[in-house]
């Protein structure tokens, strides 16, 4: 079961004709609405350039980073966000990908189970590396709290990254998938609900008025 999402690739375009044809797969998107963005390059920063320019109403989510082809999938998105509600969706993003995977894996269709996953391990190494990165530092920064929350989630991030190893492991064929996939939920489990009711929130009540939330998220969704 391939993605259900429209696809524009644009390894066959000439390259001049990339942004004029992603602009336009932007413009068309009806609210609610995505599509798969396939690339030889990194397309994140043409569709930042795209964003400033005016086709704004837009975010995204990276299912494959190279090094044969980039696929980001980008959506369209309605009015300012807070923190919580942009990581938060991306935590239920996560979820379903690996709920598919164990589906997947347990109908025996093993070679769309690890591409599902392929997409699951890139979008969870983001997510982690962007609050690592983002989020925890300014979460740092605003609250002056630099040995509290955030030392626990980067200490629960390490053992989420040994279980992903060992999920993918189980994935390409070395150990019972279902088991290593419900080991790794369980972890995220706990760990997501944390940071939706405790740091989510006083990441957006800790960093000032709209404004500054606002340009948080872009941060984050630009990392
Ligand atoms: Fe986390
Ligand atoms: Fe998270």
């Amino acid at each position: 079961m391939a993605t259900t999402f429209p696809e524009l690739d644009t390894r066959d375009l000439p390259v001049g004709a990339h942004a004029a044809s992603i602009a336009a797969a932007i413009d068309g998107l009806s609210v609610g609405g995505s599509f798969i963005l396939v690339a030889a390059d990194d397309p994140r920063p043409l569709l930042g350039r795209l964003k400033a320019d005016g086709h704004s109403g837009i975010e995204w989510s990276v299912l494959e980073l190279g090094p044969e082809r980039f696929r980001v999938e980008v959506r369209s998105r309605v009015g300012p966000r807070t923190v919580t509600d942009f990581l938060e969706g991306d935590h239920q993003r996560l979820d379903a990908i690996l709920q598919q995977v164990a589906r997947l894996s347990a109908d025996g269709e093993d070679d769309e189970a690890r591409e599902r996953f392929a997409e699951f391990e890139t979008g969870l190494g983001w997510h982690i590396d962007v609050e690592e990165e983002v989020l925890f530092p300014a979460f740092e920064t605003n609250t002056g709290s630099t040995n509290g929350p955030t030392t626990f989630m980067r200490t629960e991030h390490v053992a989420i990254r040994q279980l992903l190893v060992a999920c993918g492991a189980a994935v390409a064929g070395a150990g019972d998938v279902q088991r290593a996939i419900d080991e790794l939920g369980k972890a995220l489990a706990a760990h997501n609900l944390k940071e939706e009711q405790v740091l989510y929130p006083v990441s957006d009540h800790a960093v000032g008025g709209d404004a500054e939330r606002e340009e948080l998220v872009e941060k984050i969704q630009a990392f």
